[in-house]
């Protein structure tokens, strides 16, 4: 694996969670960007716009979309929650639900609706026998969405998304899933799980630069979600600029969302990397990521003092292993392993350690024998 990745022998990287590195290819397909604007231009934007059109059906490919109609590409993961939360016109009285635990990003769009008379439930799922159960149970007729991560950032959980997301059909409840600590590590079937929308910014596990995001909206949702930003690049006919059909004609797809120029650069690079992950296969990706984990697990158990924070059974883990030593401050141990060059978070009380499928297993080695040395 090391060969589609050229990370400095003194650095042990194990932050996919936060900010990956990049692939061998994305570097090129960055330099070559930067190579044809500074010599040719734009020359060749109709190939761009090829670019950005395969980077569509690459996001379709990744969580099985059905269309690339419901698929728009935006800077992160805040501005399509945002886009969610701002476009959907709650009403007074109705409710949210959200564990939590989520990432701000996942909380902040919503807790800002609270002025509008909308009640935010925040439901406690880190020591829930039943996460999604604990979810569930939150809900009533006047909950109009239901927001999650896939996989908790802090300690890892991973979510039955399929359970959650018939619970929510059934309650006719609008279903948000934050993907990003799942895209590009671990499988998604956005058909599967009944979400209605999806979004994920492509530089933790997809391995691509920061600001360059997945929205995924489902076809029939799109009419209803109100637009707050407009542009050139929404409408129907986005190239023609001397506006030959009378009033406004929003597209019908998932490019009325996206108002203005695309991010050419971020998408040549966010398709490098996705090309990168689909060619080896995001079924094989996927078995090396949990193996990681897994081997993570069996080596600090075998550590004294450590206590793993990250839920360890089968199907309840993605590529996020935090721990802590119960015997001292954890916040040293955090300093430490940055001083010592491992890369890695504090996070949910603990160290958050997160290798991808390209990560050698010396990596993590180097990483635990630096935490037991600390230990003494
Ligand atoms: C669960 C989750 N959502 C969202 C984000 C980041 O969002 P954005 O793409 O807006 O920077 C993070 C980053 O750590 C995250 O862990």
């Amino acid at each position: 694996m090391d060969r589609y990745f050229q990370l400095d022998e003194h650095i042990i990287h194990l932050n996919h969670a936060a900010v990956a590195p990049w692939p061998v290819v994305t570097r090129d397909a960055v330099i070559a960007f930067a190579n044809e604007n500074m010599t040719i231009g734009s020359r060749h934007y109709d190939l761009w716009m090829k670019t950005e059109q395969q980077l569509k059906q690459r996001l379709l490919q990744l969580i099985n979309a059905e269309t690339t109609d419901e698929i728009a590409i935006l800077k992160n993961t805040s501005e399509g929650l945002s886009l969610i939360a701002q476009g959907l016109s709650f009403s007074e009285g109705e409710n949210i639900v959200i564990p939590a635990q989520e990432f701000p990003s996942n909380k902040v769009v919503w807790q800002a609706l609270q002025t509008q008379g909308v009640e935010v439930r925040e439901v406690d799922i880190q020591d829930a026998d039943d996460p999604e159960q604990a979810l569930l149970d939150a809900m009533d007729k006047h909950t109009r969405l239901l927001s999650c991560s896939s996989v908790q950032f802090a300690r890892g959980l991973r979510l039955d998304l399929a359970v959650i997301g018939q619970a929510c059909k059934q309650n006719a409840t609008l279903f948000c899933v934050d993907a990003i600590q799942s895209l590009g590590a671990i499988e998604f079937d956005v058909q599967a799980c009944h979400a209605d929308f999806v979004v994920a910014d492509g530089h933790k596990w997809m391995c691509a630069p920061e600001g360059t995001a997945l929205f995924y909206c489902r076809k029939e949702i799109q009419p209803s979600l109100q637009l707050r930003q407009y542009g050139w690049h929404m409408l129907k006919d986005a190239f023609d600029f001397t506006h030959r059909h009378s009033g406004i004609q929003i597209a019908d797809n998932a490019q009325r969302f996206e108002s203005g120029s695309p991010n050419m650069m971020g998408i040549a690079a966010l398709n490098a990397s996705l090309g990168l992950l689909i060619d080896i296969g995001l079924e094989k990706i996927q078995s090396q990521v949990l193996q990681n984990s897994a081997y993570l697990f069996d080596r600090l158990w075998a550590l004294p003092g450590i206590k793993i924070l990250t839920p360890t059974t089968e199907n309840r883990y993605a590529g996020i292993v935090t721990f802590k030593n119960e015997r001292l401050d954890n916040v040293m141990l955090y300093e430490h392993l940055q001083a010592s060059n491992v890369l890695c978070a504090f996070r949910g009380d603990g160290i958050r350690f997160s290798p991808h499928f390209h990560t050698p297993v010396d990596i993590m080695d180097r990483a635990l024998n630096i935490v037991l040395d600390f230990a003494g």
